[in-house]
């Protein structure tokens, strides 16, 4: 089954300890609603477990926020989509810009993960965008799409495939694009996914970079805009529900 719109998916990357996490996550699962699109969290690995315990059978996806790309094996510090799936994981981000520009990882090693996340089940967040010098050189297309041809999984559709745009120099800095211009790239990733994956139109598409409560109405508006990945604003419960709430009744 697609994904309700809209989705609202929120990152904590490296933040949070086991009784913060516990207390976002409890809020969390006091607003998310059966009937209001698809909210998730990816916390850290630590407290991941902990997580989907305190979530229960709320409506609350829960993921990783990378994976290896091997079920097992002696790759020290990693972990396989298979121990997520165990852990109760319904869900993994690959290819976010902290891993490919942060820690080098390139397209073909973020395919890989993705391929091998479908295939253990999860539900595959797979990030683009470009750099801010990318951008001013006029480069923004031309990086999506071979980021686009390097690292989408082989027979992804859009039960198990949700693409999220966020453009590097957007994340964390405050800065977004216009709603012009994010209109423009999530329909020409509509056009993409469509021409590139049987059943890819239907893969939902999640702007992501610097969204808060007061931008995400605009954001969630936006024609082909389906949902909204939230880095340092869903560290806050208050400020997560106000963007969940935000997407009005889904579509
Ligand atoms: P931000 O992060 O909302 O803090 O900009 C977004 C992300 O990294 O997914």
């Amino acid at each position: 089954m697609p994904l309700a719109r809209p989705i609202v998916f929120g990152n904590w990357k490296m933040y949070g300890l086991r009784a913060d996490s516990r207390a976002r996550a409890e809020a969390v699962a006091a607003f998310a609603r059966p009937d209001h699109g698809t909210v998730g969290v990816f916390p850290p690995f630590t407290v991941l477990r902990e997580v989907v315990e305190v979530v229960g059978d709320r409506p609350v996806v829960v993921g990783g926020q990378d994976c290896h790309d091997r079920p097992e094996g002696a790759f020290t510090g990693s972990i396989s989509p298979v121990m997520l799936r165990d852990a109760g994981a319904g869900a993994v981000i690959v290819g976010h810009s902290e891993r490919r520009h942060g820690l080098g990882e390139g397209d073909d090693f973020v395919r890989r993960k993705a391929a091998a996340a479908r295939a253990a089940g999860l539900l595959v967040v797979l990030c683009i965008g470009e750099t801010e010098e990318e951008y001013l050189a006029g480069r923004r297309y031309e990086v999506l799409d071979r980021q686009l041809a390097g690292s989408l999984p082989e027979g992804a559709g859009p039960e198990d495939l949700v693409v999220a745009y966020e453009p590097v120099w957007a994340i964390g800095t405050g800065r977004t694009p216009t709603l012009e211009e994010i209109r423009e790239i999530h329909g020409w990733l509509r056009r993409e996914l469509a021409r590139r994956l049987a059943g890819g139109a239907e893969v939902a598409l999640l702007y992501g970079g610097s969204v808060k409560p007061d931008n995400a109405a605009g954001i969630l508006a936006q024609p082909d805009v389906d949902g909204v990945l939230v880095g340092g604003a869903s560290l806050d419960p208050g400020q997560f529900r106000h963007i969940y709430e935000a997407g009005g009744a889904g579509r």
